[in-house]
This record gives structure tokens, sequence and C-alpha cells, in this order.
């Protein structure tokens, strides 16, 4: 196999970034086949990939009746849509580049990896973040052993407060039955990759978390419904004119702008904010997923870490310090510091995120899941998939097992 030979499901705003990427890297992979419903996505991947006709559905069932007709599947429906079809084409054959969260339920993650592992397929979940040169060069460095034994993780995702109320309370993510709660939908990214920083397995979890911000009873008494129209949006941070006309003046035509409307002028963007959803006031929304939530972990050999997610800050990377046994290390996601205990001096390594700046998606992340997904396949080399199906597996339970515990305001034991 020269080249690998991938169906794209689902083409919104991720599956276009893979599409994107296989255009810029025809030396691993070809898009051969789409399926969208939407009809103007579906066609952008038509006509810049020259996908033909017998090859173009609207739905990913109708893939499935085929034969198998290519080597691998990039499935990038929403949450609630990857269960099923990860399933289905796992049973055709496919390899597969799932979007997270792997699912939504543990019976059904059980059951991809089932499934998965029946088939003997190359699976990947989406976990970019494992991926970046950053984690790569901070893997490097603890497996070095310069830090010694690592005692205690701390991690803060810094989700961004518009970025908070453009997904989680106006946008896909806001409603749990729709999609899923927080800490899936967010931050399954960051409990996958403590476990993989930290290797071994996660014993015990404990969490607290809640939606304490955007709520009916915190709008300010002359808010309107709509920002278009607000008294109250001049002082308003979240305002949806502030947040996104600012990107529609700048011609700027992807994400954010581009989830709200296919037509990215300020025109029309100003008509998606007084008819759709992302013009609505961030207290006059049916969202209820947390808006802050911790995470306490105790892993096996006695380390533990300890985890927060908050929409209220500036929309900013991850920040983590690493407590070794022989050193300490800071990182955020382009710098790293590591204060070395016998020298008690501390090194400053600068992370080149920049190689290509249209791969700036996810601090080189993107780039490289889809560089080791790609290159696993046609180099028959499982060692460049980053989570095996049973550690992606554990890194789901983890997930579960916090919301849980925060539900319950029990401890967990995993
Ligand atoms: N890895 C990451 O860091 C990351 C970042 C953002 C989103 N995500 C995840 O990626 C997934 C997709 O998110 P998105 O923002 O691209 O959403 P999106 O809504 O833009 O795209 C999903 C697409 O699936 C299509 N679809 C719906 N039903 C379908 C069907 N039956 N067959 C084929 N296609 C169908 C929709 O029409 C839509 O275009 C989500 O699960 C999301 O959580 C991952």
């Amino acid at each position: 196999m020269n080249q690998v030979k991938v169906l794209i499901i689902g083409a919104g705003n991720r599956g276009q970034t893979y599409a994107n990427y296989i255009l810029r890297h025809h030396e691993l992979a070809k898009v051969v086949g789409v399926a969208e419903p939407r009809q103007f996505h579906r066609e952008k991947i038509v006509q810049s990939h020259n996908i033909p006709e017998q090859n173009i559905f609207d739905d990913w069932k109708e893939v499935v009746t085929r034969d198998k007709f290519a080597d691998a599947v990039i499935i990038a429906t929403q949450d609630n849509i990857h269960a099923e079809p990860a399933i289905a084409f796992a049973e055709k054959g496919y390899h597969i580049l799932l979007e997270k969260p792997m699912a939504t339920t543990e019976e059904e993650c059980r059951l991809i990896i089932e499934a998965v592992e029946r088939n003997k397929i190359y699976f990947s979940v989406c976990h970019v973040l494992r991926y970046t040169p950053f984690t790569q060069r901070l893997k490097a460095i603890i497996d070095s052993g310069t830090i010694g034994e690592i005692v205690n993780i701390q991690h803060l995702e810094p989700v961004g407060y518009w970025h908070q109320a453009h997904s989680f309370v106006r946008g896909n993510w806001r409603k749990e039955d729709e999609s899923s709660f927080m800490l899936m939908t967010k931050s399954c990214h960051d409990l996958d990759w403590i476990r993989y920083i930290m290797v071994t397995h996660c014993r015990f979890v404990s969490s607290f978390g809640s939606l304490n911000h955007f709520r009916k009873e915190k709008k300010p008494t002359n808010a309107s419904k709509r920002c278009l129209d607000c008294a109250a949006e001049p002082e308003c941070p979240y305002s949806a004119k502030k947040v996104y006309l600012r990107f529609a003046e700048k011609n700027h035509k992807s994400w954010p702008v581009d989830i709200l409307t296919s037509d990215t002028t300020v025109k029309g963007v100003t008509e998606a904010l007084r008819t759709g959803p992302y013009g609505r006031c961030v207290y006059e929304c049916d969202n209820d997923v947390v808006d802050n939530q911790v995470v306490i972990m105790q892993f096996e050999g006695n380390k533990t870490a300890s985890f927060t997610m908050t929409g209220f800050n500036k929309m900013a990377f991850r920040k983590t310090i690493i407590f070794g046994t022989k050193g300490e290390l800071y990182g955020d996601g382009k710098v790293i510091k590591h204060y070395d205990f016998l020298t008690e001096k501390t090194e400053t390594i600068k992370v080149d995120i920049t190689d290509n700046p249209l791969l700036a998606g996810h601090g080189g992340g993107d780039d490289g899941l889809m560089n080791n997904f790609l290159t696993a396949i046609l180099k028959d080399d499982p060692n460049l998939i980053l989570s095996d199906p049973q550690d992606t597996l554990d890194s789901y339970l983890m997930v579960f097992g916090a919301e849980l515990s925060r539900r319950n305001k029990e401890v967990v034991d995993l």
C-alpha cells in the first residue's frame, strides 16, 4: 500500500480538518468517499477531493451496506453518533480514526473496543494532546529519568470565557442529553493525557463541579434574550456581538464563525446572531453542563493527580506541573521549565509548534495524530498509535468514574 484510502464520515468542522490534512499529504493518503447529510459541507469534500459519484453518501449507514472499498474511515460525527458507526465499520474491517469522545456510555465504549479487538483493525481515538510536539518533548524528558519517579501531577484546562460560552452554553455541547457531560465532551482529553503521562492505572477518582454562572438567575435585570438588542451588552464579556463580529470584521472565515453560518461576512454573521442559537443571551440558553469541575485521582504506586477545568479565564493552552522525586516540570503547551533538585537550576525549553502555521490546530496535535494514524497503517506499525484499545478504554473508565463521583458525592473505586 502506498496511500491509505480514506472515507470521511461526517464532514463538519473536524471532518474538514482531517480531510484538509490529507489534501496536504497525498504521500500518505487520499480521500475516496464521504458521508454527510449537509449538502454544503459534503460538496466541499466532493469538490476538493474529486470524489466519484458512487462514493458520495448522505448517511454513514449507506456506506456500510456496500462492500469495503477503502482502507480506513475517519468518523467525525457528533458525540452521540460515534458508537454505532464505529462498531459497524470495525465489523467491515475498516481501520478507524474516531473523534473523541469514544462514546458517551461505558457500555458503548466496551462494545467498540470489543469490535476493534475482534476485527484486529488499527484504531485511534482523536486524543490530539498526546501527539503534540509539546507532549512528546515532555514525555521524552520524563522517560529519560531526569525528574525521577512522578509522584504528583497538577493539570489545568483553561477552557476560556468565550469558548465556554460558544461551545458549552450556546453551542453543540451545552446539553448533556444532546451530547454528553462536560468532563466527557471537553476533558476526556485531559484525563487521557494525565493517564498517558502517569503510565500506570488510576485506582480511585473523586470529583466536584457545578454549573455556577450560566444560569437564568445570574442574568442582569436589563438584559434581553438576544445580544444584538441588549441594553446590558456593552458590559457583558460574553456578548455574542463581541465574540463573533470581531472575527467577521477581520474577514476570518473559520472557527468559530463558520460554526454559526456558511456566510462568514459581517452581514452573514449578524443575521446568524439575529436568528440562530449563537446570538442568544448566555443566561437564557437551554444549557445544563457544568462550567467548573475538579477531579482528584489516585494512581497505582501511590501517585496522585488533580485536574481543574474552568470556563472563567483567558483561552489558553493547558498548564501542568509534574512533581518528580528528582525534579519538577512546568509546561504550558509551548514552554517546559525543568527544575533539578541536585543542581537547583531551572532549564527552560521552548517547543516549536509553529513549523507549519496551517497545522496550529491543537498545538500541532491534529497534525501529529493524522501523521501517526496514517503511517501506522502504511508501515503496519501499531506502535505509532500512542494509545492501544485497552489504554483508551482505561482513560474512559476514569472519565465515567469521575462523573459518577461528582453526581453521587463519593469516591469511586475503579
Ligand atoms: N479531537 C478534538 O480535539 C475535537 C475538537 C472538537 C470536536 N471534536 C469532536 O469531533 C466530533 C465532531 O465535531 P464537529 O465540531 O466537527 O461537529 P460538526 O457538527 O461540525 O460535524 C459533525 C458532522 O456530522 C454530520 N452527520 C450527522 N449525521 C450523520 C450521518 N448519519 N452520517 C454522516 N454524517 C453525519 C453532520 O451533518 C455534521 O456535518 C464531535 O464528536 C466532537 O466532540 C473533537
